[in-house]
This record gives structure tokens, C-alpha cells and sequence, in this order.
């Protein structure tokens, strides 16, 4: 598993490399490429392969989706960051983009890499000529705008200061990071030519998975330090967020975690003769620690 999965890292890295190589006016493609390599644990694109490959499909179809999927998952921390946001000075173990380059340089950064990641989807439909690209291309759209990380983010900013309900809560989890662990689930299920039925079993556990993965988040802003987790600690209560932990408390938000966790595993045990690699990768995202 580690061999596999340090392979499929490299390949991921290599791949996003090629996108990334600075022409004019070059500080955009450097600012772009600073964040994208400054770590990450390329959990999106892992999944989005994963997928594919637990579906019977090629994991190289889905090679371009996987870098464009962490491009836009880079694009949502490059902005999650900034001043006007939750104004974090550290990112991936450096310095956040707009504390490296500007503000606005990281602002334009953080659009470069959106934009490039539907010009890389929608060049790879129109080459293969092949509508589940598409497909997948809108699945991503539709769960990181409006719908999904963009309005999940939007009621995170409304929540701030504020004793947000439950309801809010889960919105909020859901939306801003749940919406692309499923898109990448989904995604990835749609290019390896899933059944409905294998896509729908992809987006309940990406659920389950994406709202662990933010209390995990939540749970470690407060008991970590700055050095693992290569970001600022206590920013969610420097910023008087809504958190899992604001919300239900400590013991609550570790329980329902490890629930969450083992149901999520539960689903991938199982899923296909192919699911082995998405089932392990699983595993050890539940025993993260950063
Ligand atoms: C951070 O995501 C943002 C959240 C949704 C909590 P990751 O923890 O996957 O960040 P990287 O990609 O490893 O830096
Ligand atoms: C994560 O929210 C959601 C997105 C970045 C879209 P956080 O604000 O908790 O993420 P971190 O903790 O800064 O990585
Ligand atoms: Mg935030
Ligand atoms: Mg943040
Ligand atoms: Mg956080």
C-alpha cells in the first residue's frame, strides 16, 4: 500500500509540474506552483483515483482530473487564507501565498488555478471525445461553486461570532468540505465508467469521509501544534468560528468522528474487488494527524 500510494503521489506531482511551468508574466505561474508544491497530502486526487480504479476504469483516464481537482482544492486554501478570510500567515509548513508574493498576486493566483482546472477537464472531454468527462467535469463544477465550497465557505464567514444552530453547522461541513471529497469520489467513479448505483454508494461514503475530515480539522485547530499540522493553530477560535468543537464540544465531536471514520471504511471494505487501495487509503486518513 505505502509503494502504491507514494507512486500515485509522485505521479500526481510530476503530472501538476507539467501544468505549471512559468511563462509571461511569470510571477502568476509562481505564485500558482509556490502553493500547489508546498506540501499536501494530495488527498483529493488519491481518492479521485482510487474511484476510478474501485469502479474498473484506468486510473491514467483520470489522471488529468485528479491535478485539476487539486488545483481547485489548492485555489480554495490560497483564498481561505487571506486577510479578508481567516487571515492564516502559514499554509502547508510556508508562508501562506499572499504573505510569499501579495495580496493580490494571491488572490489572481488562487482564479489561475480554478480556471486552469476546467481548461484541463474540458480539454481532456473534447480530445477523448468522450461525454463522461464532461460528465465528471460538471459533477466538479456543481460541488465546488455556489452549491458546494463556495457557499459552504460563504456561510462559514456568516457564522463567525455568532452561536450558528446544528443545522448551519452541518451545512457548513458539508458544503465547504465534504462537496469536493465527494466530487473527487464521484468523479473519479464517473471517468472508470461506474454504475449509478456504484457512483451513489461513492457520494454517501464521500459524505460520511468529508464530514469527519473537517471535525478531524476542527478537533486538531485545538489540540495540535503549528509545526505538525503545517498551519496555524487556534485560528478557528481566533477567528470565533463554528465549529464541531463550538458546537457539540470535545468528546461529542471525537466520537462522532470515529463513527463517521469506521462507517465510511465499513463502505469501501467491500466495495469491488478493485476498492482495495480506497479502502486502505481510508484508513490512514482516519489515523491522520495532520
Ligand atoms: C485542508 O485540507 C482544508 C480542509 C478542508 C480542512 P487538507 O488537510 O487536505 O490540506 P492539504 O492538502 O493536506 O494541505
Ligand atoms: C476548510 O476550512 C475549508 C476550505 C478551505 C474550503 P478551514 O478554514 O477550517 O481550513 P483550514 O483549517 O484553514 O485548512
Ligand atoms: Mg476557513
Ligand atoms: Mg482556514
Ligand atoms: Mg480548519
Amino acid at each position: 500500500m505505502k509503494e502504491l500510494l507514494n507512486k500515485r503521489i509522485d505521479i500526481i506531482n510530476s503530472e501538476l509540474k507539467k501544468y505549471l511551468s512559468p511563462v509571461y508574466p511569470e510571477i502568476i505561474y509562481e505564485a500558482m506552483g509556490y502553493s500547489v508544491f508546498a506540501g499536501g497530502k494530495r488527498m483529493r486526487p488519491l481518492l479521485l483515483l482510487g474511484a476510478c480504479e474501485a469502479v474498473g476504469g484506468n486510473v491514467d483516464d483520470a489522471l488529468p482530473f485528479a491535478c485539476a481537482i487539486e488545483m481547485i482544492h489548492t485555489y480554495t486554501l490560497i483564498h481561505d487564507d487571506l486577510p479578508a478570510m481567516d487571515n492564516d500567515d502559514y499554509r502547508r509548513g510556508k508562508l501562506t501565498c499572499h504573505k510569499k508574493y501579495s495580496e493580490d498576486i494571491a488572490i489572481l493566483a488562487g482564479d489561475g488555478l480554478l480556471n486552469l482546472a476546467f481548461e484541463i477537464m474540458l480539454e481532456t472531454a473534447a480530445s477523448k471525445k468522450d461525454f463522461r468527462y464532461v460528465d465528471a467535469a460538471l459533477t466538479i463544477g456543481n460541488l465546488c461553486g455556489v452549491k458546494g465550497t463556495v457557499g459552504g465557505q460563504t456561510a462559514d464567514l456568516l457564522s463567525e461570532n455568532k452561536k450558528a444552530d446544528e443545522k448551519t453547522l452541518m451545512y457548513i461541513h458539508d458544503k465547504k468540505t465534504a462537496a469536493l471529497i465527494q466530487a473527487a469520489l464521484k468523479a473519479g467513479a464517473i471517468i472508470g465508467g461506474g454504475s449509478e448505483e456504484d457512483i451513489g454508494r461513492l457520494e454517501a461514503i464521500g459524505y460520511d469521509m468529508g464530514i469527519a475530515f473537517q471535525i478531524k480539522d476542527d478537533i486538531l485547530d485545538i489540540t495540535s501544534t503549528t509545526e505538525i499540522l503545517g498551519k496555524p493553530v487556534g485560528s478557528d477560535y481566533k477567528n470565533n468560528k463554528t465549529t464541531y468543537v463550538s458546537v457539540f464540544g470535545m468528546e461529542k465531536a471525537q466520537k462522532d468522528y470515529e463513527m463517521l471514520s469506521e462507517r465510511a471504511a465499513r463502505g469501501l471494505k467491500d466495495f469491488s474487488d478493485n476498492s482495495s487501495f480506497l479502502y486502505e487509503y481510508s484508513k490512514l486518513l482516519t489515523a491522520r494527524i495532520n
